[in-house]
């Protein structure tokens, strides 16, 4: 086995919400280590210019490097949309990332019995058209209907789900007409999966629906058979930095990783102040 193999990979959001990605691959990938960073500092991304956006992700991107990872997941769909081209294009060919986009995009576009789907996301990400754009790359006859749902993160980071305000607001997104004849859903924000049984409460069947942690390992099992940086023995504790730290996001970390876990501050923008950012 390559050394490489053994070093970490590293996972980055906005803030928490990455989190249920990280929760899918440590338990998809019980031998990896991994190091989380969450920038709860700017926290969301979603309203954000995609100028910023690519900034914060690639300084976020450096600090993961400097940890030694091996493979960079963006777990945050905004920052997959607006920034993992750049990312790529910034760091060569020596280092890897994996966005959360392009696995879902794959996997929707080989379900032969979708052929309307929606997607539901921040408005940065809907913004960005990148769904549409490649999903209709690969299969140009799919219908796409996107719809931005900015209040759904900032909602259930306040800790509304599984209630009756979360569902009046899924209501109220989810009734918009232009989803009306979709098969498919994708929740297109890594906030998501908190209301997934929600959304699956309102369509009682009638539509599929899928979230990023659904494609995820797949992509990132590619990658590392790939590269032959599959590990086998998990060598150190997982790490999760955050650059901000209050009793709220320990709060809610909980929610979004189901299962006990300590954050660790790490002022990665103090270092940066000489860069305005
Ligand atoms: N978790 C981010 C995403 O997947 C959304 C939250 C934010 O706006 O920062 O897009």
């Amino acid at each position: 086995m390559k050394s490489s193999a053994r070093k970490p990979i590293g996972i980055f959001d906005s803030g928490i919400g990455g989190l249920t990605v990280a929760h899918r691959i440590i338990r998809d990938f019980p031998d990896e280590d991994i190091v989380y960073f969450g920038d709860t500092a700017h926290l969301p991304y979603g309203d954000k210019s995609e100028e910023l956006i690519r900034q914060y992700s690639l300084r976020i991107s450096e600090f993961l490097i400097e940890k030694g990872c091996k493979l960079i997941v963006i777990a945050c769909n905004t920052a997959s949309s607006v920034a993992h081209d750049e990312l790529v294009n910034s760091f060569g060919s020596g280092t890897y990332f994996v966005n959360v986009v392009d696995p879902a995009i794959n996997g929707i576009t080989a379900m032969a019995d979708v052929s309307e789907v929606g997607i539901i996301g921040t408005q940065r990400t809907i913004g960005s058209d990148v769904y549409s754009l490649r999903i209709h790359r690969l299969k140009p006859e799919m219908q796409v209907r996107s719809l931005a749902t900015p209040l759904l993160a900032p909602m259930i980071e306040a800790g509304f789900f599984n209630n009756k305000i979360s569902r009046t607001v899924i209501e109220a997104y989810l009734n918009d007409p232009s989803l009306k004849s979709i098969q498919a859903l994708i929740l297109a924000c890594t906030h998501y999966p908190l209301i997934k049984k929600q959304i699956h409460e309102f369509y009682r069947g009638y539509v599929r629906v899928f979230d990023s942690t659904d494609f995820i390992s797949k992509e990132v099992g590619m990658i590392l058979d790939l590269h032959g940086l599959r590990n086998d023995k998990k060598s150190m504790k997982n790490q999760f930095y955050v650059s901000d730290l209050t009793e709220s996001f320990e709060k809610t970390t909980r929610l979004f990783f189901r299962e006990e876990i300590v954050l660790e501050y790490y002022p990665l923008w103090e270092a940066s102040k000489s860069l305005s950012l």
